[in-house]
């Protein structure tokens, strides 16, 4: 029997299940986080009596919660409170990983941690990493962005959207103005942080960052950008047409290079899609000047970093700003854009509205759209009404906002 495998509107692989039950048995085991594939097995009839132990699958999906440092552990309380309400079938276990657990006995991943994520979770909701009491930040790039890359989560989605005009700190710009979403690469680039310093100390010290762009890595962050595009609708349901690449590669030539040729083929394959380009520094300019021209934009890794701080700040601030780092087919993590801002951490004024936006994502990314599509609204209610944090015109405390939005998820 063949059956093709849909997450979204991505084909995974062609599988072919056989009446062995070894065989269905290892396929269910290794696409377990997925419902698509859940929910097709279920239905399967013809299966032979030895595979029945694994069914029925349960519609719940389990979730890592991990809040990480400073502000990460008030917004992330939030998050979860909203989630509980919005009935979800999630079922939540907590993490303690961050700075507190690195300073007490120098954990920063315990052993197994990536594979027992990858192994036991359908998603992870993080917080932020990353508090002055290690200066090194060694906590912080072994939890977060060892996570990106050991979990191999490719795809780092960060959607701008406006959800009030007077959020936005650009003249005259509506919500249907500003609603783009940035795809930015996330395993490699200067973030490899591979390199080398010479005759450090000495006048004649080299620093070498290398910026590593592998043919893979760069086909599937564009491959990603134009299925993101080609599948996924603006918030007032209008196409997405519009697939912009960033590059530097009138300095950066090697790296811009493949960029280019890969793009360039790539988008031969779309032609309904209209492909453009811009230097990155030019991209800024735009993006202040006028984000109405952006549906989709797909970058590298440091400058989709770069830029969607940029790009937070037209949504309201970085507050305001949700994201995936996913990888089809895999337990992916999803985490406000937003760092740990310890100026604010312990005070109840950060703003929790990244974190509930990225709940919702996450919750969408499970395939619970309609608790996703509720918790979005009751965020757009609770912006309208100003039931906010003051760093976007409200009054409230952090908890105070999520207390809100959980009445207003909840209501009938
Ligand atoms: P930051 O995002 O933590 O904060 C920058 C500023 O943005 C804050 O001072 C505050 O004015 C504002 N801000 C951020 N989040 C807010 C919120 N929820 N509500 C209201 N205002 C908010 O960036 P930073 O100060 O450059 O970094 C602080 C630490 O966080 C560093 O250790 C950094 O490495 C780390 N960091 C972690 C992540 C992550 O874990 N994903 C992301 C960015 C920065
Ligand atoms: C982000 C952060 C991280 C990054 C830092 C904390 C390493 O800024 O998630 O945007 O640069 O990716
Ligand atoms: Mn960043």
């Amino acid at each position: 029997m063949k059956l093709r495998v849909y997450i979204g509107s991505v084909r995974l692989r062609r599988l072919v299940l056989c009446s062995k039950p070894h065989t269905a048995l290892i396929i269910t085991k290794h696409f377990r986080s997925h419902s698509s594939l859940n929910f097709g097995l279920c239905g399967l009839s013809a299966f032979p009596a030895p595979v029945i132990p694994f069914l029925p699958v349960s519609g719940r999906k389990k979730v890592a919660v991990i809040p990480g440092d400073g502000i990460g552990k008030e917004v992330i309380p939030q998050a979860v409170k909203v989630l509980e309400a919005s009935d979800a079938p999630v079922e939540l276990t907590h993490f303690d990983w961050g700075a507190d657990r690195y300073l007490e006995d120098k954990t920063t991943v315990p052993p197994d941690g990536f594979a027992m994520l990858g192994r036991e979770f359908d998603s992870i909701l993080a917080g932020a990493f990353g508090d002055p009491r290690v200066p090194s930040n060694i906590h912080a790039k072994e939890i977060l962005l060892g996570m990106r890359t050991q979990m191999d989560l490719y795809a780092n989605v960060r959607p701008v959207r406006l959800l009030d005009a007077s959020l936005c700190p650009l003249k005259g710009v509506e919500p249907k103005d500003l609603d783009f979403v940035v795809i930015r690469e996330n395993t490699e680039g200067v973030y490899v942080d591979s390199g080398s310093i010479s005759k450090q100390g000495t006048e004649d010290e080299v620093a070498v960052q290398e910026d590593v762009n592998t043919w893979k890595g760069v086909r599937r962050i564009i491959r990603y950008a134009f299925e993101y595009c080609e599948h996924h609708k603006k918030s007032d349901s209008t196409p997405r047409s519009r697939i912009l690449m960033c590059d530097k590669s009138n300095a950066m030539t090697y790296a811009g290079s493949l960029w280019q040729r890969l793009f360039k083929e790539l988008g031969a394959e779309y032609p309904q899609l209209k492909c453009e380009h811009m230097y990155v520094d030019a991209l800024c300019a735009q993006m202040v000047r006028d984000p109405r021209q952006f549906d989709v934009i797909v970058t590298n890794n440091m400058f989709g970093d770069i830029l969607t701080d940029l790009a937070a700040g037209l949504q309201g601030g970085l507050g305001m700003a949700a994201s995936g780092n996913i990888h089809p087919g895999k337990t992916s993590m999803f985490e406000p854009v937003h760092g740990s801002a310890p100026p604010l951490a312990g005070k109840n004024i950060a703003n929790p509205i990244g974190a509930i936006l990225t709940a919702a994502m996450m919750l969408t990314h499970l395939g619970f759209q309609k608790a996703g599509a509720r918790i979005e609204s009751a965020v757009l209610e609770a912006v309208r009404q100003k039931k906010t944090t003051q760093d976007v015109g409200g009054n409230l405390g952090t908890e105070e906002v999520g207390e809100w939005v959980v009445q207003k998820v909840s209501e009938p």
